[in-house]
């Protein structure tokens, strides 16, 4: 079997060369010569633990290739996935234009069956848009060939996504025939040894399932952060809470962490197309608008307990952040917390000394380098600071040498957004410490 991932963004690459790596023949193609040229180098455009080494090694055994020319490999191939960006729209719905794009190409090339899947995250109803936008090309050409739809929602979290590809919970699968189920259940066997389901649905209910999936676990930080907030009120722990609640077999453990907000390129977009979808059906998602309500203040809150603290006094004080994209093992910055707090110190007047250990080039892209000094390393940025953020949880910020960051600040006042250090500890060694809904 040979297939065709449209689309090398992070969902493609990962997908075509975990692929790849399974034994399968790949060709990854994009619109942009560039990036498919630094792909045949080995370069990659993203940072994703694992991933450079696999597309070097499929690259090199000649299992993954790369070009921009779609056309051309049409019918050399089984299956074609399409994993091209949906950017959200003004009004928050994602923006087909490439994904039909890549549609229309396939009809107008296409000379044999193909089965087309969408991998890309994309509204209730885009598979059967892609199905009727190859038709008319087909109608156009006056050809009558076979070809399927299906669609194969992803469930990568960035930072985990190789190993999240090669030994996923579930795979789930949207298809309309029995000859795209035994295609997609060939392709997906290799992957079975690991003992993990395909769950083989019609079309609309994968492509339901993605955006329940993302906004379910979005409401579940959005829940625990507003009993987090009421946690602190009454001088309860929420960590103590999320421990008594997560051993509930039916609740878990997982995705129960209160912080400073849930950012990426994920679950914000997905919130906010889902609750464009219902309103187009005329159903009211209020749940998911007040989810939203919730992520917005608590992105605002490490503001608002400096703010509190210095009494609003802020201009001319110094601020280190540890931790610029939105969580661990990634430098993506998309909707990370780090930017509202960052944009908000700056306009109240703060100097600004930032440090994460992958995210610093696009810390600068995102918020530039006039107002922002991007420290050299995590001691560096708390130099003379009469505060410090803890943003990203980041492996090495777990254990500093407090005697250190203690030595070189200005004022010993610490505010964890991510819950990771001990309250008594940070308490004995003189700092004021503040986090998020623990008992102190
Ligand atoms: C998310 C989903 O977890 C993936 O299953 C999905 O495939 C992906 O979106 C997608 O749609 O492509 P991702 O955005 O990479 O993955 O990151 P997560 O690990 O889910 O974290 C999202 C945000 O939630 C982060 O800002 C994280 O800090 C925050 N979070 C997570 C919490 O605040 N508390 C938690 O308990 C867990």
């Amino acid at each position: 079997m040979k297939i065709a991932i449209v689309g090398t963004g992070y969902v493609g690459l990962v997908t075509g060369t975990c692929f790849a790596e399974m034994g399968l023949n790949v060709i990854c193609v994009d619109v942009d010569k560039s990036k498919v040229e630094k792909l045949e180098n080995g370069v990659i455009p993203i940072y994703e633990p694992g991933l450079e080494e696999l597309v070097r090694k499929n690259h090199n055994d000649g299992r993954l290739s790369f070009t921009t020319d779609l056309e051309s490999c049409i019918d050399d191939v089984d299956i074609i996935f399409i994993a091209v960006g949906t950017p959200p729209d003004e009004d928050g719905s994602a923006d087909l234009k490439y994904v039909l794009e890549v549609a229309r190409t396939i009809g107008r090339s296409m000379k044999k069956y193909v089965l087309v899947v969408t991998k890309s995250t994309v509204p209730v109803g885009t598979a059967a848009l892609v199905r009727s936008t190859i038709q008319k090309e087909l109608d156009d050409r006056g050809l009558n060939i076979d070809f399927d739809v299906a669609s194969n929602p992803e469930f990568l979290k960035e930072g985990n996504a190789v190993i999240d590809f090669m030994r996923p919970d579930r795979v789930v699968v949207g298809v309309e025939s029995e000859k795209a189920r035994k295609l997609l259940s060939k392709l997906y066997k290799p992957f079975m040894l690991n003992n993990f389901r395909v769950i083989f649905m019609d079309v609309p209910s994968a492509e339901m399932t993605k955006y329940a999936a993302n906004a379910m676990l979005a409401t579940r930080i959005s829940f625990m952060n507003s009993i987090a907030n009421l946690c602190e009120a009454v001088g309860a722990d929420v960590n103590m809470v999320r421990a008594g609640i997560g051993s509930d077999m039916r609740i878990g453990k997982k995705f129960l962490y209160a912080g400073c907000g849930y950012g990426g390129s994920c679950f914000p977009k997905d919130v906010k197309a889902l609750i464009k979808t219902a309103s187009e059906y005329g159903v009211d998602m209020e749940i998911l608008r007040s989810v939203e309500k919730v992520n917005a203040y608590q992105k605002g809150l490490l503001f608002r307990k400096f703010s509190l603290y210095y009494n609003g006094d802020l201009k001319g004080k110094t601020v280190a952040i540890w931790g610029l994209s939105f969580k661990p093992e990634t430098d993506d910055m998309r909707d990370a917390p780090s930017v509202v707090l960052i944009r908000s110190l700056i306009e109240a007047g703060c100097k600004v000394r930032a440090y994460d250990p992958i995210a610093m080039d696009e810390g600068r892209r995102i918020l530039g380098d006039e107002c922002v000094y991007y420290a050299k390393d995590m001691y560096d940025a708390v130099l003379d600071a009469d505060g410090l953020f803890l943003v990203t949880e980041w492996k090495q910020f777990r254990l500093p040498a407090w005697n250190v960051v203690k030595k070189v600040m200005n004022h010993p006042y610490i505010v964890d957004g991510r819950n990771i250090y001990d309250v008594e500890e940070l308490r004995s060694l003189g700092f004021d410490y503040e986090c998020i809904g623990r008992r102190f």
